[in-house]
């Protein structure tokens, strides 16, 4: 029997990876952050000073990208490793994700990165977000979730994650930044963000946390 996968996707902030993570943790399932593997190939494409139109430069890079995902032993918190360096603040940045989803557009990159996404899926089960984990990575998933929240809820939970984590932001240039994002994710040729047609798509403008990981808990209880 293979593994079996929840996907949750959708547009940026709309708190995919918070209920990805909470969920993981009751199933006591893996947990795949699609959208740190963009964002740290992001930060090693930079730090390489390697030109994005260089496709040939961009898969190599992809190809033997030193990346590790560490759980501190003192929370649930997740610590990214590039190179052996711990580059978890900056990969939150949003300077990084703006970044990552321009080079997330390119075809070659997404392929490069495909296999070591889907090696995730080990026992006893994956719980993956991103835009595009149940139309193409993980295509025959089980489980899918699409969420969705209006802009300016989503570039305020933004918001609030950068301050948490002791960044500033200012409310209008997020929201700015928020919707050129989703514009560029939903309209390019590869991976376009989108629901997947078997996607139970969940509007989670209204709803609490608690709310919108009863609702994914339920999918994946029936
Ligand atoms: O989800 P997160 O904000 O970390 O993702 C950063 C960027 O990486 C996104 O804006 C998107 O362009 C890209 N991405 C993607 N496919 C995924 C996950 C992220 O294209 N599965």
């Amino acid at each position: 029997m293979s593994t079996p996968v929840l996907t949750i996707d959708g547009p940026s902030g709309v708190g995919k990876g918070t209920v990805a993570r909470v969920i993981a943790q009751k199933l006591g399932w893996n947990l795949l952050d699609s959208g740190a593997i963009y964002r740290a190939f992001a930060l090693a494409v930079e730090s390489r000073g390697v030109n994005i139109t260089d496709e040939l430069a961009l898969v190599k890079i992809a190809t033997h990208l030193d990346l590790a995902f560490k759980t501190q032993a003192d929370s649930e918190l997740v610590s990214v490793y590039l190179d052996g360096h711990d580059v978890s603040k900056e990969l939150r940045l949003e300077a990084t994700g703006e970044m990552a989803s321009k080079i997330a557009s390119i075809g070659v990159v997404r392929s490069a990165l495909l296999k070591r996404q889907q090696d995730f899926a080990t026992p006893p089960g994956l719980v993956a977000d991103g835009r595009d984990m149940g139309t193409v990575v993980f295509k025959e998933a089980e489980f899918k979730v699409y969420l969705t929240a209006n802009s300016e809820e989503r570039a305020n939970r933004r918001l609030k994650q950068l301050q948490a984590q002791g960044h500033k932001g200012i409310m209008s240039q997020i929201l700015v930044e928020v919707e050129a994002r989703d514009a560029r994710d939903s309209s390019r040729k590869h991976s376009p963000l989108k629901p997947a047609k078997d996607a139970l798509i969940i509007d989670t403008t209204e709803l609490s946390l608690d709310e919108v990981i009863a609702q994914v808990s339920e999918l994946v209880k029936a």
